[in-house]
């Protein structure tokens, strides 16, 4: 395999993410296709990244996540996804964590395992799941988070229990706006910047804030370098998700995640899964649903998840639905840049910060029912 000599990931641009990028810089060797060097998987289970400092992911044994998560008792488990089943776990230093169990199908899932433990060693932003450690013991491939408490937005969205509040409008947002922060960081700060693949609902993960977080790296992959504007790679992904470009040619760009980006936007607009097959034909591929609505301004509203019962401002969501429809380009090009859609999404977070502060203080100062209802009582009593 002829490998690049050694790349560096660094910080592109330090003034504007001075906080979000740790400072180490560790030279990795990876393929033209962006595949990590065999070389480089040697040195995952040894020392490569363990004395980097507290916050870097550390080497544990499985005697060590197996007491963490009770012998990966069943009442520990938090979630499974195609590579494996996660675990809520407590390390012997107290700390929660989330532990992902492999399931090794032939090479492929370790090939994941050391792109996700290289990837989450090497990056570090905010809107970035942090990997606590990993363990590679004998046939065990372990991967180790925070633990994320409000678990994924897809459990925000889709299939809620009868008591659980829908997301309110600001808060979508509010997800939207730091997805897109991670992104942009693995599009712009990262060096050579890195192509997520695999955006989707089930990976966005949300602290008690709900502050989303981008997880699993394992398909994520070195973008182009020098005048490259692709990297051709087998198509992987999520169905759904897959930017019809990709899908058709493997050719992986930048673009391909904000196609990807534009699918979960529209599930925070709609309320609807990517695909879902419950749905009657013709509904069942969100996007497909969406594209008559989309291609028609005075349509967008009609879009809005019904859980939302009108309580959001009519402006922002068009402007959401617009910039939603930009993602969502057919062709490749058309589709924004990460850095304008950040602006765009902050700026729509900030209105509507500003529309619910008005909305609240309007309620406030309007006499509650029961207020109402006190002074009906005495009027009637004098
Ligand atoms: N760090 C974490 N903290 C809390 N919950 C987590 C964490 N990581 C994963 N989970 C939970 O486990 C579920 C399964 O995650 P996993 O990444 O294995 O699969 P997935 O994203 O649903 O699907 P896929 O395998 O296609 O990526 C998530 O949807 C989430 O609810
Ligand atoms: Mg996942």
């Amino acid at each position: 395999m002829r490998c690049f000599s050694c790349v560096k990931f660094c910080s592109k641009d330090v003034e504007n993410c001075d906080d979000d990028v740790a400072s180490n810089e560790v030279a990795v060797t990876v393929d033209e296709r962006g595949n990590v060097c065999k070389d480089v998987t040697d040195s995952i289970s040894g020392k490569m990244f363990s004395s980097q400092g507290a916050d870097v992911a550390h080497s544990l044994t499985f005697r060590e996540l197996a007491i963490a998560t009770q012998n990966f008792k069943d009442d520990n488990l938090i979630g499974e996804g195609g590579f494996g089943s996660v675990y809520k776990g407590r390390l012997e230093s107290g700390k929660i964590v989330a532990v992902k169990q492999l399931n090794l199908n032939g090479g492929q899932g370790n090939q994941e395992f050391i792109v996700e433990v290289l990837m989450l060693s090497l990056l570090r932003h905010s809107n970035l799941v942090t990997l606590t450690g990993y363990c590679a013991d004998g046939d065990q491939r372990l991967l180790v988070y925070e633990y994320m408490p409000l678990g994924s937005l897809e459990d925000h969205l889709f299939d809620l229990e009868p008591n659980q509040e829908p997301l309110d409008w600001h808060t979508r947002l509010k997800v939207a706006v730091g997805t897109a922060r991670g992104l942009e960081y693995l599009h712009c700060k990262a060096n050579p910047p890195v192509i997520y693949r695999d955006l989707k609902s089930s990976n966005i993960l949300l602290d008690n804030d709900f502050n989303p977080k981008l997880s699993d790296f394992g398909l994520a992959k070195l973008g182009p370098v020098g005048d490259n504007t692709h990297v051709s790679t087998r198509v992987m992904g999520t169905y759904g998700y897959c930017a019809p470009d990709y899908a058709m040619s493997g050719k992986l760009t930048i673009k391909s995640d904000i196609y990807s980006f534009g699918v979960v936007l529209l599930e925070l607009v709609t309320g609807r899964k990517a695909i879902d097959m419950t749905k009657k034909p013709g509904e069942q591929n969100l996007v497909s649903w969406a594209r008559p609505f989309l291609r028609d301004r005075k349509k967008f509203v009609q879009l809005v998840d019904p859980l939302l019962h009108g309580r959001f401002s009519a402006r922002s969501v068009h402007n959401m639905v617009a910039v939603t429809a930009m993602c969502l380009q057919e062709q490749a090009n058309f589709r924004p840049l990460i850095g304008d859609i950040v602006v765009a999404l902050e700026y729509l977070a900030s209105q509507a910060e500003t529309f619910e502060n008005h909305k609240r203080l309007t309620v406030d100062s309007q006499p509650s029912p029961s207020k109402q209802e006190e002074q009906h009582a005495r009027d009637q009593s004098t």
